[in-house]
């Protein structure tokens, strides 16, 4: 989708490339009045940009890490910011009756939601966003878009953070030191689809960046943790959609291979928690339905196609 910049965004990026620039310059270059240039100025500021006032003109003071339409206005979807919402996924629900695609992000979530009903932290500094889209894929093919969103998270991560990053089944991106496996990101997908085949998907994907780890979150670690520094998160998202977007036009072999590549999971003795039990065994593969292929301590061979995951072995 081709979408055109807003005025806003422009006004911003003149902020950004100028050290100080008038009203009466902005006003030329994108032929508004001063009066105009004025109250989006004053919008600017209740988003959160910090804009002063000089003699000569408008200054932007600092490069904060903001993640609204404006700072997102070069992503090919459209973008829907929220300082506070429940969630993503509600917001997304009712945006992808009407839009072929966009993305919204909320700064903080009251009621995140984690795969199999668990509660998500979603406080400020992290990314907590939905990916709408509508693929020309069947049900039975939806799991592409989690491995593919996975793939595509973590290899953002990588490129951005410059940090080693693995993916554990079925959804997990994690970063490992010292042999300890602690949760970066995750994945929700959800998918209305009529018959057979997808209306739309919902990919809600939370990454741990600049926020505190909540004290009930043992396993989880954030960006901020890893790297002693705060990092842009729009830098991620940006990365992490030319990826999604990029990946999910290959074969699913291919996304499938390249997952298994960065994955954690296979290879090892994992215990798989289900509502209709328990099993233990060995992560083999991945079928090409998606499926975690196990091999239990009696020899069956068993296909999995959603559980908790956890790593009974360590690997060296
Ligand atoms: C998981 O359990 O690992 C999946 C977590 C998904 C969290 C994201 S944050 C944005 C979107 N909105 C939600 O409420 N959940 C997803």
């Amino acid at each position: 989708m081709n979408k055109s910049k807003t005025t806003k965004s422009k006004i911003i990026e003149l902020l950004k490339t100028n050290d100080i620039i008038s009203g009466e310059e902005i006003g030329k270059i994108l032929n508004i009045s001063r009066t105009a240039v004025w109250k989006h100025i004053q919008d600017l500021k209740k988003k959160g940009y910090q804009i002063e006032t000089l003699a000569k003109g408008y200054r932007l003071i600092n490069n904060l890490d903001l993640l609204n339409e404006e700072e997102l206005s070069d992503l090919p979807y459209k973008v829907y910011y929220f300082k506070e919402i429940t969630s993503t996924m509600d917001v997304a629900k009712d945006i992808a009756e009407k839009e072929e695609s966009a993305i919204i992000i909320a700064e903080t979530q009251t009621k995140g939601r984690g795969r199999l009903n668990r509660i998500w932290h979603s406080p400020k500094g992290g990314i907590w966003m939905s990916l709408i889209v509508k693929p020309s894929l069947s049900l039975k093919e939806a799991f592409l878009l989690t491995y593919t969103a996975s793939l595509a998270t973590a290899l953002a991560l990588e490129k951005i953070a410059r940090i080693r990053v693995y993916l554990k089944w079925p959804n997990d991106v994690i970063y490992r030191n010292d042999n300890e496996e602690k949760k970066l990101a995750g994945i929700l997908l959800e998918v209305k689809a009529e018959i057979d085949k997808i209306k739309y998907a919902i990919i809600g994907i939370g990454i741990n960046v600049n926020n505190e780890i909540s004290s009930v979150e043992p396993q989880a670690i954030s960006l901020k943790e890893i790297l002693n520094r705060e990092i842009k998160r729009k830098d991620i998202i940006k990365a992490l959609v030319e990826n999604f977007r990029y990946l999910i036009k290959k074969e699913p072999k291919e996304i499938l291979n390249a997952w298994k590549e960065k994955s954690l999971t296979l290879g090892r003795k994992v215990k798989i928690i289900h509502p209709e039990g328990e099993k233990i065994g060995f992560a083999l593969d991945i079928s090409d339905e998606g499926a975690l292929i196990l091999k239990t301590e009696k020899n069956e061979i068993l296909k999995i196609y959603s559980g908790d995951c956890i790593h009974l072995r360590s690997i060296s």
